[in-house]
């Protein structure tokens, strides 16, 4: 089985992927981390985020061991990801490794941007989840506090519209829910709630396909 869950920054859809995994025994992926390492790699060997070519070279030498760095989790790594995440051949360059991490059996949960449009159209669910800015902006605020790391109200929320538009409005890949997805507005749901949400949704599906 595969679920693909996409949606803007700070929509909730990182932490809902970790716990539907958990939940339906799946691997899961966070492929922000992919484009987060790609930035990261450029800047290490000297390069400028705007340059294609050093782009695309580092996303095809991407060494998948390398995600877990501590260093890919902050805002700053986030805007650098979404630079690099603009250009076509960086965005073809991690789409093989996304489609087979997709494969493994039993099955994957990704979240992402493109994954329902692009990675795994043939997913089995798709689920975008958004809210609006404000309370996107309040949960990623809280995030930050909660974890020592200095940040206003409205920087954040200055940050989180910045990215939503250069995301939205790229040509490569832009987000956007895929026609067949469940969308979960998380405006006024926590997380327990947006959760049973998500598997009423994917169990229902597959209520009309067999057991999951
Ligand atoms: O957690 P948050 O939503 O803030 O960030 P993320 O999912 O780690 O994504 C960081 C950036 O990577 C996004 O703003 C996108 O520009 C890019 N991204 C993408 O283009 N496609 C994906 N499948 C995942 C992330």
């Amino acid at each position: 089985m595969i679920i693909a869950i996409d949606g803007p920054a700070a929509s909730g859809k990182g932490t809902l992927a970790k716990r539907l995994a958990a939940r339906f025994g799946l691997h899961h992926l966070d492929t922000g981390l992919l484009y987060r390492a790609v930035a990261r790699d450029v800047r290490q060997r000297g390069g400028v985020l705007e340059d294609a070519s050093a782009a695309s070279d580092a996303a095809r030498a991407l060494d998948p061991a390398t995600l877990n760095d501590p260093g890919l989790r902050g805002p700053g790594a986030a805007e650098a990801a979404s630079m690099v995440a603009r250009i076509a051949e960086v965005r073809v360059a991690l789409r093989e490794f996304q489609r087979s991490f997709a494969r493994q059996p039993p099955g994957a949960v990704l979240d992402g941007r493109d994954i329902g449009t692009v990675v795994c159209p043939d997913a089995d669910i798709k689920i975008y989840v958004t809210a609006t800015p404000q309370v996107r902006a309040r949960r990623r605020y809280l995030e930050m506090q909660s974890r020592g790391e200095p940040a206003t109200y409205e920087g954040v929320l200055a940050d989180i519209g910045r990215r939503d538009e250069r995301d939205a409005g790229r040509d490569a890949s832009p987000m956007r829910p895929a026609d067949d997805a469940f969308l979960l507005d998380t405006s006024n749901l926590d997380i327990e709630a947006a959760f049973d949400t998500a598997v009423g949704a994917i169990l229902g599906k597959a209520g009309q396909r067999g057991p999951v």
